[in-house]
């Protein structure tokens, strides 16, 4: 693969592991952050040694893991001059009360107090410690200064009980960690994202959809919500992860719901990507039960509303981006949905080139719009996703400017 732009790669994060029991999950979150292409440096506090060893994390980050303050005299300044992010996580109530509060009396919370960039923090702890005022005070304290959370999360804890403390998942943290590196171009817009297939019933057990996992799409709303937008994810079926941060999740299943969902969420929105595949075709009678297997069936179909027409159709329509998953080079018949569709940006793909096709993490696109035409090499979803933000991006600023001339008209 040609381009494997990543958002973490080259970054060094300096990870600071505090002694709480999730801390057995910091080994999997260095590997992540690694496979994403960054690299890791690990602090840990004594108390974490409790629930992790130092070599699992050295083998881990390939990295020298540091922990007292004297081991090293200019660690608590030369680690942190070095990072690019500073991830403490679990970061118990502890560390959190030390850094709201000045504390610097371990090799974590000095270098905390001498860091100059972004710091995430992902608290774990008891519920009960969780929703003590004075705790909460200290997280108050740290994110009013710029420190981002993550989490935590509602769950079974370490004790046994239900409730709020239980870290955030890895990807999650993950995905606060690219957000803190994005630049933030859709602060504040609105914008929905369709995703995945739909389903057409013929009978309550069969259907017709279209081959489509929702990959591209769910890889479009992470890269929005990372760049600032509030997203509305309106999904076919799919067996993807809800990503984080969403404002919105819609779980459709036929394209009419699909149309639905789309068109009451619609007002004030800035921008609609349909990365969707509804089926085109739905059974024009939907049996009430199974139909039997008796001989010969014939079915006559109906079209299935064409969602993204009938958005270039509004007056006041958001900026619109569709996509061309054609069997073959048929850039023509992309170009031409950019026009009958009224659409701003289309973006084709050849589903079945090598590493293009349905349900794989890449995909080659072609990103046209009126009088640009953009084709980038293979590369992951997410990579693609952020090159089509880019052209949004780019394609906002004229939109916004039309639309404030059409409404002198
Ligand atoms: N689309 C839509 N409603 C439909 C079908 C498609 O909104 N009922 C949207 C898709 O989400 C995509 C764009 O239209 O953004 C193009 O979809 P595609 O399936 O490539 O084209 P179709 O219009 O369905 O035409 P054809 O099947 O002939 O290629």
């Amino acid at each position: 693969m040609k381009n494997k732009k990543k958002v973490l790669k080259n970054k060094k994060i300096l990870l600071g592991v505090a002694g709480g029991v999730a801390a057995y999950k910091s080994v999997d979150l260095v590997r992540r952050l690694k496979d994403e292409g960054a690299s890791v440096n690990v602090i840990m506090t004594d108390a974490a040694k409790n629930f992790v060893t130092p070599l699992s994390l050295e083998i881990a980050s390939e990295n020298r893991v540091c922990s007292g303050v004297f081991d090293d005299p200019m660690s608590h300044i030369n680690l942190p001059r070095e990072a690019d992010i500073m991830l403490i996580a679990p970061a118990t109530a502890n560390i959190i009360g030390k850094f709201a509060n000045g504390i610097a009396d371990d090799l974590l919370s000095t270098c905390f107090l001498s860091f100059k960039g972004k710091v995430v923090v992902a608290p774990s702890m008891n519920w009960r410690m969780y929703d003590n005022p004075i705790f909460q005070e200290n997280l108050r304290r740290l994110t009013a200064h710029g420190v981002i959370q993550s989490g935590p999360d509602k769950g079974t804890l370490a004790c046994g009980e239900e409730g709020i403390g239980r870290m955030a998942d890895v990807s999650e943290i993950i995905e606060t960690i690219k957000s803190a590196f994005s630049k933030k171009d859709f602060f504040k817009k609105k914008v929905i994202v369709t995703a995945g297939p739909t389903r057409e019933y013929l009978d309550p057990v069969r259907f017709l959809s279209n081959r489509s996992s929702g990959k591209m799409g769910y890889a479009v709303a992470r890269a929005c919500i990372r760049r600032g937008a509030e997203v509305i994810l309106i999904s076919g079926p799919s067996c993807l992860e809800q990503p984080h941060g969403l404002k919105s999740f819609f779980r459709v299943e036929t394209a009419q719901e699909m149309r639905d969902a789309m068109f009451k969420c619609l007002t004030e929105t800035d921008v609609v990507i349909m990365a969707a595949a509804p089926a085109d075709f739905s059974p024009e009678k939907k049996e009430k039960a199974k139909i039997e297997k008796s001989g010969k069936l014939s079915v006559n179909f109906k079209n299935t509303p064409d969602i993204l027409s009938e958005a270039g159709k509004l007056k006041k329509k958001p900026l619109l981006v569709g996509f061309a998953a054609e069997t073959g080079g048929r850039l023509d018949r992309a170009k031409k949905k950019l026009i009958q569709k009224n659409a701003d940006i289309i973006v084709f793909n050849n589903v079945t080139a090598v590493g293009s096709g349905f349900d794989v993490d890449t995909n080659e696109i072609t990103i046209i719009r009126k009088n640009k035409e953009l084709s980038l090499p293979l590369m992951t979803k997410a990579a693609a996703a952020e090159a089509i933000l880019d052209a949004v991006s780019d394609g906002m600023k004229k939109h916004a400017k039309s639309r404030r001339v059409e409404s002198q008209d």
